[in-house]
């Protein structure tokens, strides 16, 4: 597949946009200071806090997953049996747990990821998402591919 480029100058702070890259949807989410923080609290609740297992290019850090960390690129594919999850960002929603900061939630089997895509301790999902290949072309647009 070839690359593609996003414009990611338009994406409000706190929500994503979801792009297709080799017939897969990428999430692209712009991370707000606070989400960030959070990175810190989920450490001790996700299974691969440094992805050192995890499918992810070397130039990104292993926490927040980023090149700049306000923007998360990762693949919108469940590394369970490659469902889409559910991007739900809002902080300690009801539903959602008693560790819950935010993140990613997995409909089919309830696989729950934080803001960097990191998977939970004890989910079906045995690896975080995906983080693809990807360079900033400009401070504006990216290339994934
Ligand atoms: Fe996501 Fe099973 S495919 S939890």
């Amino acid at each position: 597949g070839a690359p593609v480029k996003v414009n990611i100058s338009k994406i409000e702070l706190g929500q994503q946009i979801v792009v297709e890259w080799r017939g897969q949807p990428v999430f692209v989410s712009h991370r707000s200071p606070e989400a960030l923080a959070l990175l810190d609290e989920t450490d001790s609740i996700v299974a691969d806090p440094q992805s050192a297992a995890s499918n992810q290019p070397e130039y990104v850090d292993g926490k927040t997953r980023a090149i700049k960390p306000e923007f998360l690129v990762v693949m919108g594919v469940c590394t369970h049996l490659g469902c889409s999850p559910l991007f739900k960002p809002e902080v300690a929603a009801a539903d959602m747990g008693a560790d819950w900061k935010g993140g990613y939630f997995c409909p089919c089997h309830g696989s729950h990821y934080d803001m960097s895509g990191r998977v939970h301790k004890g989910q079906p999902a045995p690896l975080n998402l995906p983080v693809p290949p990807y360079s900033y072309e400009t401070d504006d647009v990216i290339v994934i591919g």
